[in-house]
């Protein structure tokens, strides 16, 4: 079945960054009134920025947000090149959200340790309420790259011989990552533009293994349009 999927394509990688970040917004206020909580998964790469720096400024309920990633690089904790080190630097420790509501991938125990203690956290803590993703120039989507395989019924995979760098890393599967209320792509740039263009031709692209029953909603600047 073709999932729902809704472009919203925008003059600037700025306005993609704001208009992602009301949504996240909306959502958790949405999400807390109806369980009292906000699960979201948060996207890696550098794309996503934006959006944490807004984050990291607006008024939320932070007592009540609850914090995933969709995949980590096995690096050091500390490493420049972690998608956690990042997200802690520009939103995370700006804004008052527990640390124990923090759920950090233990990458740097490796893919397979890491991927073996994250899978009990995704099963205790899903359905999330959404998921960011971005997507790579060749249609990959966290860690999960095209080419590889992975036994589809895990929540959480060991990814060995990543075609991007870091070598070794750990996602979420699309199992886990289709099991949300809202889940959102955030692309920017003309290097996407052609993943985009196969995406939406049909290839069986990872980004296409993403399939929520909710619709999906893809936030792009006009630099990424194909055409
Ligand atoms: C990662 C990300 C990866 C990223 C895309 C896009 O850890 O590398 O999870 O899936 O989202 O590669 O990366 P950019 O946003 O840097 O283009």
């Amino acid at each position: 079945m073709q999932e729902k999927i809704q472009w919203h394509t925008l003059d600037t990688a700025d306005q993609v960054a704001e208009a992602v970040c009301q949504r996240i917004l909306a959502a958790a206020e949405e999400a807390i009134s109806e369980h009292g909580s906000f699960k979201l998964v948060l996207a890696g790469g550098s794309t996503p920025e934006k959006v944490y720096r807004l984050l990291s400024k607006a008024d939320a309920d932070w007592g009540k947000w609850f914090i995933y990633y969709g995949d980590e690089r096995c690096l050091s904790e500390e490493h420049k090149d972690r998608n956690s080190v990042m997200a802690t630097r520009v939103f995370l420790a700006q804004v008052a959200i527990p640390e124990s509501q923090i759920f950090t991938m233990p990458a740097e125990f490796g893919p397979k340790l890491a991927a073996e203690f994250y899978q009990q956290i995704v099963a205790d803590a899903l359905p999330f309420d959404m998921v960011l993703l971005g997507m790579g120039e060749d249609g990959h989507t966290a860690s999960l790259f095209p080419g590889h395989q992975h036994n589809l019924d895990e929540l959480t995979h060991a990814v060995y011989n990543s075609p991007k760098p870091p070598a070794e890393r750990v996602s979420l599967s699309a199992k886990a990552l289709s099991n949300t209320q809202q889940l959102i792509f955030i692309i920017t740039g003309a290097g996407k533009k052609e993943a985009v263009l196969q995406w939406r031709s049909g290839q069986d692209l990872p980004v296409a293994t993403i399939k929520p029953t909710a619709p999906i909603d893809i936030y792009m600047d006009k630099d990424a349009e194909p055409g």
